[in-house]
C-alpha cells in the first residue's frame, strides 16, 4: 500500500503567498544548509503511471518500513538552483538537463523516468510556490532545488520497487565551502575510492555519496575542504572531487578535464567548457588527466558544480605533501576569475545568454 502524509495543497496551481514579501533572513550570511520552506513538490507512480503531483506544505515522508530506497538505495537525486536576476525575474539553469541526467541515473537504477513535463513543472511549482525563499539579486545567496527519486512501497528482496514518489524541495544557500564566495579551496587526494569503472559513478545515485563521508572527513583531517578521487583502476588519473568535476588551466592556456566513465557529468562543467571556447577562445580538451605526469603544466584548478559553483583549488594533498598553484599566494587566477564571472553573469541574467541556458520560472 502506498502510505504517504502530508498537507497537500488541492490547487497547486493557485498562487499560495504575497510574491513581494521576501523573508526576513539575512541572505549573505547563508551557508549550504536546510532551511525549511514553504511548500514542496510531489508525484507518485503507481500502475505504470505518474499522478500530476501536488504541492505540500509537509517536510517529513511516511514511508513504508520495506521501501527499497531505505534498504537497497534505490533512490537518486538532483541539483539546481533558481536565482533573482537583476530585472527581478527568476531563473532555473539548463533544467532539462538535470532531467535528462535523472532520467540516464533512473535507466541504471531500474526506476521509472520522471517525464520532463513533470519534471520541469515539479521545479517550477516548487519554486513558484517558495517565491518568498528566492534570494534577492545580489545578495550571492541562491534557491538550491533539490529533487528526488525513491522507491517506496512494501518489499523485501532485492528487486525494483513497484512505486516510486518524485519529490522536489528547496533551500536558499550561499556558498557551498565555508571559506565563501569564490574561494580557494584544497583538495586532498584520497585513499579511498569514489566509483568503481563500470559502476554506476556517472549518474547520480545517492549510493555513491556515504563512503565518501569517511573519504572527506579523512580530507579534512589534512586541513583540506573535500577528498579529491583517482581513478579506481591505477590510482593514476584525477576523477572528480567528492561533490564537483576537476577543470585544470595548463602552461600551454588550455581548459582541460578528466574524461571518465566513472564521474558524474557535471552540468556546470559542460557549460564553464563552453564558455571557455566561445567566450574566450580557449582550446579546450577532455581527456585522462595523470596527476603526478602532469602536475608541472597545471596553471590553474577549479572544482565546479552546482553547489561549488566555480572553487579555484590552491592546493591539492597527494604523496604525503601539498603541491601549490598560482606560488605560494591563495589569490584566484585570471582565468578561473573570467569563467566564473562570466558563468554567475549568465546565470544571473547579467549577461546576455547567447546559449539558451537559462529558463525563466513564470509567477
Ligand atoms: N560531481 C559530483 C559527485 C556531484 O555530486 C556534482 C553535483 O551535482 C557534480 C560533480 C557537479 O555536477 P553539476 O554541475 O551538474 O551540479
Ligand atoms: C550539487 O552540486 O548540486 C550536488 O548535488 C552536490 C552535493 C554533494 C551537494
Amino acid at each position: 500500500m502506498l502510505c504517504i502524509m502530508g498537507a497537500f495543497l488541492n490547487q497547486p496551481n493557485q498562487d499560495p503567498m504575497n510574491a513581494q514579501e521576501k523573508k526576513a533572513i539575512d541572505w549573505k550570511s547563508l551557508g549550504f544548509e536546510y532551511t525549511k520552506t514553504d511548500y514542496r513538490f510531489s508525484a507518485l507512480y503507481e500502475n505504470g503511471q505518474w499522478s500530476e503531483g501536488e504541492l505540500s506544505t509537509d517536510e517529513f515522508l511516511h514511508l513504508h518500513e520495506g521501501s527499497p530506497a531505505l534498504h537497497y538505495a534505490q533512490q537518486c537525486f538532483e541539483g539546481m538552483k533558481a536565482q533573482t536576476s537583476k530585472d527581478g525575474r527568476v531563473l532555473l539553469f539548463r533544467p532539462q538537463m538535470n532531467c535528462q541526467r535523472m532520467q540516464n541515473t533512473s535507466d541504471r537504477l531500474s526506476m521509472p523516468r520522471v517525464p520532463e513535463e513533470l519534471f520541469l513543472h515539479g521545479v517550477k511549482e516548487a519554486v513558484r510556490a517558495n517565491i518568498n525563499w528566492v534570494p534577492p539579486y545580489g545578495s550571492g545567496a541562491s534557491l538550491y532545488i533539490r529533487p528526488l527519486l525513491i522507491g517506496i512501497g512494501e518489499n523485501m528482496g532485492l528487486r525494483p520497487a513497484k512505486q516510486y514518489m518524485f519529490r522536489v524541495m528547496v533551500s536558499p544557500v550561499g556558498p557551498y565551502y565555508k571559506t565563501g564566495g569564490l574561494s580557494v579551496i584544497k583538495l586532498a587526494v584520497s585513499d579511498f575510492d569514489r566509483a568503481a569503472p563500470h559502476g554506476t559513478g556517472d549518474v547520480k545515485a545517492g549510493a555513491n555519496y556515504p563512503g565518501g563521508l569517511y573519504a572527506t572527513r579523512k580530507a579534512q583531517e589534512l586541513g583540506a575542504n573535500e577528498a579529491l578521487y583517482l581513478d579506481a583502476a591505477e590510482r593514476r588519473h584525477i576523477e572528480e572531487a567528492g561533490s564537483a568535476n576537476i577543470i585544470i588551466c595548463t602552461r600551454d592556456n588550455k581548459l582541460i578535464t578528466p574524461r571518465s566513465a566513472a564521474i558524474l557529468p557535471s552540468i556546470t562543467r559542460r557549460s564553464i567548457m563552453d564558455i571557455a571556447r566561445q567566450e574566450l577562445g580557449m582550446e579546450t580538451e577532455e581527456r585522462a588527466i595523470d596527476l603526478r605526469a602532469e602536475l608541472d603544466s597545471f596553471v590553474e584548478v577549479a572544482a565546479c558544480g552546482t553547489a561549488a559553483v566555480l572553487s579555484p583549488v590552491g592546493k591539492i594533498w597527494f604523496d604525503d605533501a601539498w603541491h601549490s598553484f598560482y606560488g605560494e599566494g591563495e589569490e584566484v587566477g585570471p582565468v578561473m576569475q573570467q569563467l566564473y564571472d562570466l558563468l554567475c553573469q549568465i546565470q544571473s541574467g547579467e549577461k546576455e545568454d547567447n546559449f539558451g541556458w537559462t529558463m525563466e520560472v513564470p509567477m
